[in-house]
């Protein structure tokens, strides 16, 4: 796949690792972007600093755990113009008990990690067929897909509906002109993780950059399924040969006490 000239469209694009994938799309690769997400004034200071580099760069804001802004967005992304490839990478967690997370809470982060990347895969696999450029999409999901997280429970549940959608449907696309890649990362320094409870795992963290490029780099080569850095690949093998009791024991207490470090109670 080659981005150079072609509008890509890019969720989740004001901060952390899809703010990292609009400035590679756009400076490595001379994409034109399409960016999208609730700040607005992000958006606007991201598109001010790429279009000096020789790239179009168009904002559209919209809370994608609300379908109608689901719906406009596509419409807005995709008015006047034939996109080549999206990544859909807006996405938000709950770490901490399960009981913590109020009911509105996990409807908002159902809608937004899973409902609306259903929605917004089915509307631009349709669109990418009609105009048969010869792109793809990338489905930001998450290692926690994988195996499930406690203390993160909801999260690594909606993310392992990503994987398996995804990677479902990347097969489905065999032999179309477009194709879909499921990217599965571990933890990484973003907004998400800045917080007290994330303080004591931050050595596990991987740079924003460094994730979005194994990224770019994956969906460029029409990956169905790719897990960045070799420490990540080396867990996700392992977890399909240790006994799941005692691996998700050593998840459970990894995360508990990080929890308990940052002051969080029961
Ligand atoms: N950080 C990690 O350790 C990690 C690990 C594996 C996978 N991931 C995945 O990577 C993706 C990006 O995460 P990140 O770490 O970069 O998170 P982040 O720093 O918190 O950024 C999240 C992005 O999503 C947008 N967003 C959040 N809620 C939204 C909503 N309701 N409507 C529209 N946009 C919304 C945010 O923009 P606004 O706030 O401006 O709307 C922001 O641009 C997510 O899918 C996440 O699950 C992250």
């Amino acid at each position: 796949m080659d981005f150079r000239g072609k509008w890509i469209f890019v969720t989740g694009a004001s901060a952390g690792l899809g703010r990292e994938f609009a400035r590679q799309l756009a400076v490595d690769h001379g994409a034109n972007l399409v960016i999208s997400a609730r700040r607005l004034q992000k958006l606007e200071e991201l598109k001010a600093e790429l279009e000096p580099k020789g790239v179009q760069v168009v904002c559209v804001t919209g809370d994608m755990s609300k379908p109608d802004d689901v719906d406009r967005v596509i419409k807005e992304a995709t008015a006047g113009r034939h996109l080549y490839g999206a990544v859909l990478n807006a996405g938000a967690t709950h770490f901490g008990h399960h009981h913590h997370l109020p009911w509105d809470d996990f409807l908002s982060m159902l809608q937004l990690n899973v409902t609306s990347n259903v929605r917004m895969a089915t509307e631009l696999v349709a669109h990418m067929k009609a105009h048969r450029l010869g792109g793809g999409l990338m489905l930001v999901s998450s290692m926690s897909g994988m195996m499930p997280v406690p203390y993160q429970s909801a999260y690594s549940g909606t993310k392992a509906f990503l994987n398996s959608f995804g990677t479902a449907l990347a097969h489905e696309l065999e032999g179309h002109p477009v194709s879909l890649t499921v990217f599965a990362p571990g933890g990484i320094q973003t907004e998400m993780t800045a917080g007290e409870k994330f303080s004591t795992l931050t050595k596990w963290l991987a740079p924003a950059d460094v994730t979005a490029r194994a990224g770019l780099r994956a969906m460029r080569k029409r990956e169905r399924l790719a897990v960045p850095g070799f420490l990540n690949q080396l867990g996700a093998f392992t977890f399909r040969f240790v006994p799941r009791r005692f691996a998700m024991g050593q998840l459970a207490s990894t995360y508990r006490k990080a929890l308990l470090d940052s002051g969080v109670k029961e």
